[in-house]
Formats: structure tokens, sequence, C-alpha cells
């Protein structure tokens, strides 16, 4: 049956990295692989046609898909507009809407990028962590918030930073299986010294992880993580935290990786519907110049097929042929070195399409 791919580039550089993405998916669709695609207005782009950066249209659209392709959203242009209508609120309205709990971010390191990394070669080579990001509740949803007037006349802000138990637990549930594909540990990463929702986040693992007798659990405070990442990334196999840890943990791990650009992230729900982005975000200052890096988005591309689509051996292609073009020394700015060939962002989509269309001779 032919699956239902919604594509929604957003604002920045996203149209740009999703137009590459989208060259593999067409490279795809002519090998036989049966999809659709439908295009929806999503952030500030959204907004700036609708008034709403997450339209109905867009929304039931993504609802009707397999899977969902996103660029990324947001910009200078609408950082003045009032919070509730910015661009990240499509982004947050469509994980939350369409129940995309667990976010699935990996750290890995391709070998022809270790000189790319700010750490030591040594320190990064072989790295391959999953980062696990709850991504539907915790302080980025938690009521009350807002800004509010003190008597005194001084200004207030305030968010609220909540778990359930059962949010917990199935977040949980996708580390410990994710892990058993993988080196079997999982390190649930909270801050239960200081704030009770983790000392209970916490609790939550600990009982979980009886149900997962062939894991080893270990737990870190989140401050501590940060350290380690740095420090010695290569103790981790899969990370499992909140929301908000997850989201400046991942961005830390990435810089190991060499870049940002690189790293593709999926959000599932319970079926394994799911959306695919890349984790940077949109970029503004390159935008419409050709320069950013497509790899994140065509990686996210071999994700959905891996994840959503139950293409494993082309999600597999796909990421062989991401290998092979930085075998063969082609690099955006972002991962550029002495001695590489330098190309642009379209170059680089070309590049991954001859790779896979090679294969079949
Ligand atoms: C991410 C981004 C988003 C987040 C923003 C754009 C709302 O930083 O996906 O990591 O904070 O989740
Ligand atoms: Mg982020």
């Amino acid at each position: 049956m032919t699956k239902k791919i919604a594509v929604l580039p957003g604002d920045g550089i996203g149209p740009e990295i999703v137009a590459e993405a989208v060259k593999v998916l067409k490279a795809l669709q002519l090998k036989g692989l049966d999809i659709e695609l439908e295009y929806g207005l999503i952030g500030g782009a959204a907004y700036d046609e609708t008034g709403s950066p997450l339209p109905k249209e867009t929304l039931a659209i993504a609802d009707d898909a397999d899977a969902i392709l996103l660029g990324a959203v947001g910009g200078y242009k609408w950082e003045s507009l009032d919070i509730s209508v910015r661009p990240e609120k499509g982004l947050l309205g469509i994980r939350s809407e369409l129940n995309l709990f667990a976010n699935l971010r990996p750290a890995i390191l391709y070998p022809q990028l270790a000189d790319a990394s700010s750490l030591k070669a040594e320190i990064v080579s072989g790295l391959d962590i999953m980062i696990v990001r709850e991504l539907t509740g915790g302080i980025y949803f938690g009521k009350p918030r807002g800004i509010r007037t003190l008597p005194s006349g001084e200004k207030e802000g305030f968010n609220t930073l909540v778990y359930r138990e059962s949010e917990v637990i199935r977040i949980g549930k996708v580390a410990f299986d994710i892990a058993r594909k993988r080196q079997g540990r999982v390190c649930s990463v909270d801050k239960a010294n200081v704030l009770e929702s983790t000392e209970l986040w916490r609790e939550t693992m600990i009982n979980l992880s009886k149900d997962f007798s062939d894991i080893e659990l270990s737990h870190m405070y989140v401050d501590n993580a940060a350290m380690q990442l740095v420090r010695e990334p290569k103790q981790f196999d899969v990370m499992v935290t909140t929301n908000m840890f997850g989201d400046i943990l991942s961005d830390c791990a990435s810089m190991l990786t060499g870049s940002i650009g690189m790293l593709p992230s999926a959000s599932l729900d319970e079926n394994s519907k799911g959306m695919y982005e890349p984790i940077h975000g949109s970029a503004p200052d390159i935008a419409g110049k050709n320069t950013a890096n497509p790899l994140a988005t065509i990686l996210s591309v071999a994700m959905m097929l891996r994840y959503s689509l139950d293409e494993g051996e082309i999600a597999d292609m796909v990421e062989t042929a991401v290998s092979v073009v930085l075998d063969q020394g082609y690099r955006t700015a972002d991962i550029f070195s002495e001695g590489m060939k330098l190309i642009g962002t379209v170059e680089m989509g070309d590049a991954v399409v001859a790779v896979l269309n090679s294969n079949d001779r």
C-alpha cells in the first residue's frame, strides 16, 4: 500500500534541506519505494500565510500521513510575536497533538569526520550514543505557566516542571527496548537531588527496570551528564531524560560528532508513527545561501524508512550512501576541513542521489 509522507519544510534553511531529502525520497521512489508526498505549512511560513504557526490543514495532513518529514521552524522575523503564535509553537503543537512523546536523537560519529569534532579524535572515535528525550511533557508543557505582575508591580515569569508516573514509564520502556538492540545499558538523567518531579522520575525508572533485568540501569544528575558527555562520551549507550534536559544534552552531544548538521531525529508515538527532523534549527543567518548541510535531514529520511515505513534495508542504503559521499571527500562548510571538496546544499543532495543510483549498476 502506498505510504503517505507529509512534508513540512518550515522556515530558514528548512525548505532547502528538505528539498534535498525529497530528492532522495524521489530517487527511492523511482526504485520502487511506494510513497506519496503531501506538503504543508508550519512555523513562521504558516503564520505569514494563515495567522497560525500550525494551521488545521497541516495538522490534518500530518494526522493522515504514515510519517512526517519536517525541516525547521523559527527566525528573527517572528521573534517579537506573541509566544502563542511563534513558529516554535507550531512544532511543539504538532508534537503534542500527535502524541509524539518519544524523541530519539542518535549521536554517531562518522569516522571520516573525527577531525571535525571539537574534541580529540581518540575521545570521540567510534562514538554511538542514543539520546531518548521525553517530548510531550515536562516544563515545556506544564501548567501553570505565564508572566504575571505582582502586587509590587514587578513582573514574574513562571513555568511548571511536572511528570506523571505513566509518562515516565512509557518513555522509559522506549529507552529499555532500544538498549536491548544495542549494548544493553541505559543511563537515566535527572536532577533528583533538587527537583521532586525528577525524584519521582528516578524512582519510577528503578521500578520499571525490574521488568528489564537484562538491561543495566544507571542514573546521573544532568550537570554531571553534561560534563561526562564532553569528558568521556563513549561511556554512554542509551541516555533517557526529560524534555528540557534532552533538548540541552542533545545539542551538546551533537557537537561531539563534528557538526549539528549531521544529526537526525525521530519523534514517535505509541504506534511508531513518527515525525522526522534534523536536530538543528532553522539557521536564518545562512538561509537561502546554499551552504546548509542537508545530511541531517537526509539521515532523518533513513530513520523514517527504518522506524515508520518498515524499510530497514533501504534505510541502510541511504546511510551507506551518506558515508560514501563523505569518503568521496565532499563537505558542506560546517564539516569542511583542509584537503576536502567544499560543496553546497544542492550539490550534497545530488552527491547522495548519485551514489544511490550508482548502486543499480
Ligand atoms: C529542538 C528545538 C526545539 C525544542 C525548539 C525549536 C522549540 O530546540 O527540537 O531541539 O526546544 O524542542
Ligand atoms: Mg533543541
